[in-house]
């Protein structure tokens, strides 16, 4: 019922040229076992590298996003980019409130909402990351905090729109540590049982784990029933990891 999704964010890494040759080495690694529309797959390259990226990807089953944008169509907005400029690079989604925007860009949850909506409102299929820090973790408020940040970003949003979540302990992100998959899965099944009080169609809508998810950790993750797909970094980079976890997901 939940086409399972994998996606690599490649951060600030790869350049255009870098990325064009992922997508053919991929394209080729994967031909022979992936086929249909199962799993999902979507790239987030650098915005320098999205088009070029995107046309490389044009008519296999990859789909490329941004990683960021700003909330305004256009305006006096030094070094930002939008959903519509996303959109005409051929850029079919984005993610939006990633931990590192958050943290280290000042990312505000009622900004994040905004990014949402504007992402939704040039049909671009927003990836939209919660998760809490080691600190929120180990004083017991984890939940609290990733529905907290559930709540700011979807209260209100039509039921019908299409929008992925991905949970990603700010903890688990490039540092090797996964998160164990039974915590993992309880915070999924949290989150699912939130959208529903957000109105959300919780059934249908696709949770995703991020956090130092590796080949040999992939189909454990992928293995538990709320997670439905995985938001990958650091492995995300090289093809032959991708590919690997990839089949983890076919599993
Ligand atoms: P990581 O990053 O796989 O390198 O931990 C995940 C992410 O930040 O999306």
């Amino acid at each position: 019922m939940r086409t399972p999704l994998v996606a690599g964010n490649w951060k600030m890494h790869l350049t255009a040229t870098d990325g064009v040759r992922f997508v053919e080495e991929l394209t080729a690694s994967i031909a022979s076992h992936v086929h249909g529309t199962h799993p999902e797959l979507w790239l987030f390259p650098t915005a320098l590298a999205l088009e070029s990226v995107a046309r490389a990807a044009a008519g296999s089953k990859i789909r490329v996003g941004a990683q960021n944008i700003h909330a305004a169509d256009s305006g006096a907005f030094t070094g930002e980019i939008s959903a519509p400029l996303v959109a005409a690079a051929g850029g079919r989604g984005t993610l939006v409130g990633h931990s590192e925007r958050r943290q280290l860009f000042g990312d505000t949850d009622e900004g994040i909402a905004a990014k949402l909506r504007s992402a939704l409102a040039h049909d671009l299929l927003p990836v939209l990351c919660v998760g809490e820090t080691l600190a929120e973790r180990e004083s017991g408020r984890a939940e609290a905090v990733v529905t907290g940040q559930l709540t700011a970003a979807l209260d209100g949003l039509p039921a019908e729109v299409e929008l992925v979540i991905a949970y990603e302990p700010v903890w688990a992100i490039g540092t090797g540590r996964t998160a164990s998959s039974a915590d993992a899965q309880a915070m999924h099944a949290a989150i699912r049982a939130h959208l529903g009080q957000l109105g959300q169609p919780a059934d249908t809508r696709r949770i995703l784990y991020g956090g130092s998810v590796k080949p040999d950790n992939a189909a454990e993750l992928l293995d538990q029933a709320d997670i439905d797909g995985v938001l990958v970094g650091g492995a995300s980079l090289d093809p032959a990891s991708f590919s690997a976890i990839i089949r983890a997901a076919l599993g």
